[in-house]
């Protein structure tokens, strides 16, 4: 008979992958269907994440709410970032739990099921060359693993702990799942990895010698693959070879994610990142050089506990020379088991303050860069229709809505801006 399965999924790209090869797994090995609404659901998986104390610490609640609403028998599991960092923790204080999967073990997931409060969270497990079930829809868009866990050690990151050492998956596997999303309809491509471009840095099998830029020149010769992204990649390994392969292969995306952290030379040594500020600079001016459009992308960290006023100036005057086209900004969380964990933190106060002042920076940035938009034609992807029209992407990653006009999904048109409504872009085909 038929189980249904409710799944709700936290945190990033790869554990939004991690879901897929969960559903995937458990419909072809365990005959369950996905349902919507947890009431009715047999099994209930959180897929968790623990990059920032705040979600760790809601999961409890969340499962005391899932454990109330499900049926009688209805099994509950965790799995993700959380289930790696907490193991078995959650069963002795959530005994609604029936266990507990680790990120990077979601090939046990069809035997775990069966298993009385299991907890398996080997942070090394090695999945790189399991071939997991997929579930092929036609999606025009396909989340493709290229390597798992990260080496590095940035101070206040939990991610190595919960990941484990970093692994790339064999060319080949990620060149057949590749082709055969395409097959099914996919038309952009997004290659995910903790660290994209150190791919090939180390194999659990004996392989050729490949890095990012080769894999990315193989993927892009696949026919019917319109568009390419990845998430996300370190600036310290943006060599030369890489940007230029960037800037001039017409399939890659001229949007690309830089996670800075920090604009402090004294604050980005505290955290480990491995560059400077003029290294980063350094990378970005040559990005723009060669491709005057793009859209750049950053995540930023403020009040790190060695971070002093000036340093947070520092950061502000990187933004303000940058000018970012994304900005996910946080504020410092101490995580469990990171260098950085022990190190007193910054008054909240004063926390809140630079996140606030950060925002409104990048908010005036955006403003200004969307008034620059108007009149400007982007080749579009369109990924949503509903009533009120369409939407899609630019190739540089800008979202345009397009009103009034139903397009089809996953085809390319050329558009114009023709409004700007508080930084969010309008426009029309021509
Ligand atoms: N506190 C706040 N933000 C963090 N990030 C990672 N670890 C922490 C932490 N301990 C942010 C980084 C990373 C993004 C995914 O989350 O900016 O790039
Ligand atoms: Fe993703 Fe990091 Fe959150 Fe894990 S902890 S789900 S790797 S963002």
């Amino acid at each position: 008979m038929t189980k249904k399965l409710f799944i709700k999924t936290f945190g990033c790209a790869m554990n939004t992958r991690d879901s897929d090869h969960i559903i995937a797994e458990l419909k072809e090995k365990a005959n369950y269907n996905l349902t919507q609404d947890a009431k009715e659901a047999d099994l209930i998986i959180l897929n968790t994440c623990s990059v920032r104390e705040k979600p760790e610490k809601k999961l409890f609640s969340e499962i005391g709410s899932y454990a109330a609403i499900k049926k009688i028998d209805a099994k509950i599991g965790i799995c993700g970032c959380t289930a790696s960092a907490l193991g078995e923790e959650i069963i002795k204080k959530a005994p609604s739990v029936d266990f507990v999967l680790g990120a990077r073990n979601v090939s046990k997931i069809s035997s775990i099921i069966h298993k009385e409060k299991a907890v398996e969270i080997e942070i090394n497990h090695d999945e790189s060359n399991y071939e997991f079930c997929n579930n092929i829809e036609s999606n025009i868009r396909a989340l493709i693993n290229i390597s798992i866990g990260c080496d590095k050690k940035c101070s206040y990151c939990i991610v190595p702990f919960t990941r484990g050492k970093e692994i790339s998956i064999p060319t080949n596997l990620i060149l057949k799942e590749a082709k055969a999303r395409v097959e099914n309809g996919a038309k952009e491509i997004i290659l995910l990895g903790q660290n994209v471009n150190n791919y090939g840095t180390r194999f659990s099998i004996p392989h050729e010698k490949i890095n990012f830029t080769k894999l990315l020149q193989e993927v892009s010769k696949i026919d019917g693959i319109e568009r390419i992204k990845f998430v996300s990649p370190h600036p310290l390994h943006m060599d030369d070879e890489f940007i230029e392969e960037f800037a001039s292969n017409k399939k890659i995306s001229k949007y690309i994610h830089m996670p800075m952290q920090s604009g402090s030379n004294a604050v980005l040594k505290d955290m480990k990142r491995g560059y400077t500020r003029e290294w980063f600079l350094n990378r970005v001016n040559k990005i723009k050089s060669l491709c005057p459009d793009v859209g750049i992308g950053t995540d930023i960290i403020v009040a790190f506990p060695s971070e002093k006023e000036e340093d947070f100036y520092d950061t502000l005057d990187m933004v303000k020379n940058i000018e970012f086209d994304t900005m996910y900004s946080f504020i410092y969380s101490p995580r469990k088991g990171t260098l950085a964990f022990n190190m007193k933190e910054i008054d909240s106060s004063i926390a809140n303050m630079r996140l606030e002042i950060l925002q409104n920076l990048h908010k005036q940035i955006l403003n200004k860069k969307a008034k620059n938009e108007i009149n400007k034609t982007h080749r579009v992807m369109i990924e949503n229709v509903s009533d009120k029209g369409s939407e899609g992407r630019s190739d540089n990653g800008r979202l345009i809505k397009i009103d009034g006009t139903k397009l089809s999904i996953g085809n390319f048109y050329d558009v114009v801006i023709t409004k700007n409504e508080n930084g969010s872009l309008f426009g029309k085909t021509i």
